[in-house]
C-alpha cells in the first residue's frame, strides 16, 4: 500500500511549560515555542491541559487559540470541566486521553471499551461543535472497535511501550510492539478511522512508525523539546521532519 498522504508532524509544547512552571515565572514561553515550531514546519501544535495544570495553563490555551495559524490539537481528559473549556474554544482537534494525578506522563491508552456509553455522550457535543475527535488508545483491536462505535473520527495509538522497549534494549518486545502498531494502524484504517501515533518517539524510533502507510500524523513533544536544548527548536524539528520524510518515501529522500 502507498502512503495515504504527507505525514503530519504535531509538536507538543507541554514541556516548555514544564520548565517555565519550575520557576513559576513567564519564561520559557510555550506560545513563543509554538510560533517557532510553526515557522519550522510543524503541521500542528499539541497541548495537554491537565486537571492539575502542571504544565499548560488555561491562559496558554487561550493564547494558542488566538495566535496559531496551524491547527491546535487540544489534549484533555474526559471530564466536564475540560469539555466546557473545549466547547468554549472549539479547537481544530480534541484528543481524549486518560489522566491520573500520580502519573508522570500519560501512561496508557484510554479504556474506551469499558466506558463506551459515557464516552459516546461525552464526545457528541464536541463533534457537533466542529472539533475532530481523537481517542488516545493502546494498539488493541477491542479499543479501536469501541472508539469507532462511539463516533470518534481519529484514533491516536500509544507508542510508549514500543519506544520504552527500544531504549531499554528489549528488542524482542520492541519488535512485537511495533508489529502491533503496524497491524492496528491498518485495522483502524479499514474501519474508516484516521490514524495518528504518539508518545515517546525519538530520532531512533520514529522511522519504522513513520513508514506505516495508514498513519497520517505523529505527535511528538518531550524528545523534541529536550533536543532543542542542544541544537535549537527549529533544527530539532527539521531533523525529525527529515527522518519522517525519509521513512515515508525512501527513494525520494
Ligand atoms: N500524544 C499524546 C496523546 C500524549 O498524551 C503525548 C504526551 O503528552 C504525546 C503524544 C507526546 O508524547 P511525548 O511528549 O512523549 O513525545
Amino acid at each position: 500500500m502507498k502512503p495515504l498522504g504527507k505525514l503530519r508532524l504535531g509538536v507538543n509544547i507541554d514541556h516548555v511549560a514544564t520548565v517555565r512552571n519550575a520557576r513559576g515565572g513567564d519564561t520559557p514561553d510555550p506560545l513563543r515555542a509554538a510560533k517557532l515550531a510553526e515557522e519550522a514546519g510543524a503541521d500542528g501544535i499539541t497541548a495537554h491541559l491537565r486537571e492539575d495544570r502542571r504544565h499548560i495553563s488555561d491562559a496558554d490555551i487561550e493564547g494558542l487559540m488566538q495566535m496559531l495559524r496551524v491547527p491546535l490539537n487540544f489534549e484533555m481528559a474526559a471530564t466536564e470541566e475540560m469539555q466546557r473549556i473545549a466547547l468554549r474554544h472549539r479547537p481544530h482537534a480534541v484528543c481524549i486521553v486518560p489522566e491520573k494525578r500520580e502519573e508522570r506522563t500519560t501512561e496508557g491508552g484510554l479504556e474506551v471499551a469499558r466506558e463506551e456509553n459515557r464516552l459516546a455522550h461525552f464526545i457528541a457535543p464536541l463533534r457537533e461543535a466542529g472539533c475532530r475527535v481523537s481517542i488516545f488508545i493502546a494498539a488493541d483491536a477491542r479499543q479501536i472497535e469501541a472508539a469507532h462505535r462511539i463516533g470518534a473520527q481519529v484514533i491516536e495509538l500509544h507508542s510508549g511501550a514500543y519506544c520504552d522497549a527500544h531504549h531499554e534494549g528489549r528488542f524482542d518486545d520492541r519488535d512485537r510492539e511495533l508489529e502491533a502498531l503496524r497491524e492496528m494502524s491498518s485495522f483502524a484504517h479499514s474501519l474508516g478511522l484516521e490514524v495518528h501515533v504518539g508518545h515517546g518517539l525519538t530520532y531512533d524510533t520514529v522511522k519504522p512508525v513513520a513508514a506505516f502507510p495508514e498513519v497520517m500524523e505523529l505527535n511528538i513533544g518531550h524528545f523534541i523539546i529536550g533536543e532543542a536544548i542542544f541544537r535549537g527548536l527549529a533544527p530539532a524539528i527539521h531533523e525529525m521532519r527529515r527522518l519522517m520524510d525519509e521513512a515515508r518515501a525512501p527513494e525520494q529522500a
